[in-house]
Order: C-alpha cells, then structure tokens, then sequence
C-alpha cells in the first residue's frame, strides 16, 4: 500500500491479496513484515474475511544480502514500534509473534495453518528451516507462498526448488518475485 516503506511492489500487493482472499476463517501467518507494507494489502482481506492474521518477525534484520540495510535501519529506529504504528492506523488487527519463524512454526500444529507467506530470512539454510517447519502446518486445502523468487536471489531459488521437487509439488510464479507452492490446479490463489 503506498505511504508504507518496504519491499512489496502494487502489483505483488493485488496478487498477495488475491492470495489471502481465497481463505474464509481461519489462520493467514505472514513471516518477514519490517514496517508492514506486505500486511497492508492482506489487512483488510483477512479483516472483511474474519481470518486470524498472524505477523511474525523477530525485528532483527537477517543474513543476506539486505543485512547492512536492516542494520543501519535498525539502528536509528524501532522497526517493530512503526509496524504496530502503520497496523494501528490502517485499522488491521494483527497478532503480533516477535520471535523467530521456527520458534513461532511450533505455537500451531500440524495441518492448522490456511496461508503461510514467507519473506523474512533469504538465506538458502533460513529458507530451508522455514519451508520444513511450515508446510506441515498447512490444512489439508492451505497454501504456501513467498516472495524473492527470482534471480536476485539465487540461493532462495535453489532453496525452494530443492524442497519441492522430492514432493511433486511445483513453484507457480505471481508477479515479479512472488510465488506458490502448487500440486495442481486446485490450489491456486484467488
Ligand atoms: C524482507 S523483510 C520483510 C519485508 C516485508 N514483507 C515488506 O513488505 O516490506 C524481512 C523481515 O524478516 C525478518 N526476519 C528475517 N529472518 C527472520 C526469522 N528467521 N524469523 C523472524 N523474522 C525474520 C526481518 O527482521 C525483516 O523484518
């Protein structure tokens, strides 16, 4: 949404919302918010669908190519502080886990989880950790998506490839570097 500084594009944004529309009830997690402008295109689908929203970043920056960015911000501000303040008055009701992703993968169990949307550490290693703790949270008819999946991002790439192809899942690319986890035509967003 503009007015919030981040890394989401307007057109990842309607796809994102798409993403969150098809989810009725239910629990949405979003791992990786920074100040909140991927939580503001998703906000209000999860508000008019009365789905849980659940944002979990430990505000720590990370270790990839973004990490002096994260840390120069970091330094001169309370990230975490500005997130909860743009939520607030976009009126988005979020629950906020200020933890790491695995630490908040083991609040909910197996097969509970609607949408999970990852964009919090890039790291081939951090991927990996997040993809197996997280798709086993996924219900039966849930979605897994994410964001980065583009040549940037190489070690992402082979991350989330290496995880799919042993379970005959496929990568469905959205606009620029967004993307779901697919088995077929079923699970599509929107
Ligand atoms: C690329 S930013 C998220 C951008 C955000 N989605 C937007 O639209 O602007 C990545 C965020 O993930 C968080 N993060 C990185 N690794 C994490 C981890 N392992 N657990 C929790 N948060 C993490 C960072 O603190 C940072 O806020």
């Amino acid at each position: 949404m503009k007015g919030i500084p981040g890394f989401f594009t307007e057109d990842e944004g309607r796809w994102y919302a798409r993403f969150a529309r098809g989810l009725v009830g239910g629990i949405f997690v979003e791992v990786g918010s920074w100040k909140g402008r991927s939580t503001s295109f998703v906000g209000p689908v999860c508000r008019a669908n009365k789905t849980r929203l659940v944002c979990v970043d430990h505000w720590q920056g990370s270790q990839d190519m973004l990490a002096d960015t994260y840390a120069r911000t970091l330094a001169e501000e309370d990230v975490e502080a500005t997130f909860r303040a743009n939520m607030k008055a976009l009126a988005i009701d979020v629950e906020v886990l200020a933890e790491s992703s695995l630490a908040a993968a083991a609040r909910f169990a197996e097969g509970s989880v609607g949408r999970v949307f990852l964009d919090g550490g890039h790291d081939p290693a951090t991927v990996t950790q997040d993809l197996h703790a997280w798709f086993p949270r996924l219900a039966p008819d849930g979605l897994l998506g994410g964001h980065d999946y583009d040549e940037k991002h190489p070690g992402l790439v082979r991350a989330v490839d290496a995880f799919v192809e042993p379970r005959g899942l496929q990568v469905k690319r959205g606009p620029r570097s967004t993307y779901v986890l697919v088995t077929g035509v079923k699970q599509r967003p929107g």
